[in-house]
């Protein structure tokens, strides 16, 4: 996706400037592991192309749990092997994050020859795609009641 790499100077910057955001990449020392930070923007990539063009199909779904699974205990830390202070991401923070990454595309669906009724309908539809990728990874935190 040509914009990828700007949307994740964008986030990364917004994950930086916030101290109880950051502390999720720690490394075992508690300073921020480069190296992992590094390792997840790959995926965080990926993640932006897959949400923009996938099929929604099974395989999909199934790559939504192990999102989820890679925020809660059961899987975080395991997929680039590192020993962080931060063996999850609380699902209040998993969830208020989904105004930022939301509000903050506008600016890069604008910068297109799309016309304002598409920087809308693309717009409400990443805002709906993004939200039901956090509900799906909220699943294991909600085990019970799902
Ligand atoms: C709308 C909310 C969020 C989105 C869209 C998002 C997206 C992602 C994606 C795409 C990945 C990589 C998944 C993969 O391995 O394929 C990831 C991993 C990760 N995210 Fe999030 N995330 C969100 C919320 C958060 C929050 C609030 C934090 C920190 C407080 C956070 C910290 C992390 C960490 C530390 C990893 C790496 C987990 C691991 O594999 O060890 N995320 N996230």
């Amino acid at each position: 996706m040509p914009q990828t790499e700007g949307i994740l100077d964008v986030w990364y910057g917004f994950v930086g400037a916030n101290p109880h955001l950051v502390a999720t990449f720690a490394g075992a020392d508690g300073a921020p592991d480069p190296h992992y930070l590094a390792a997840v923007r790959q995926r965080f990539g990926q993640w932006i192309d897959d949400v923009c063009n996938r099929t929604y199909d099974q395989t999909w779904l199934a790559y939504q749990e192990e999102i989820g699974r890679r925020h809660h205990p059961t899987g975080k830390n395991t997929t680039d092997g590192v020993t962080s202070t931060a063996t999850y991401i609380p699902l209040r923070h998993l969830t208020a994050l989904i105004v930022p990454i939301t509000m903050t595309i506008r600016g890069f669906l604008t910068n297109s020859e799309a016309s304002a009724e598409e920087v809308d309908a693309m717009y409400h539809a990443w805002f709906k795609a993004v939200t039901l990728s956090v509900v799906l990874w909220s699943r294991p935190y909600n085990d019970e009641l799902w």
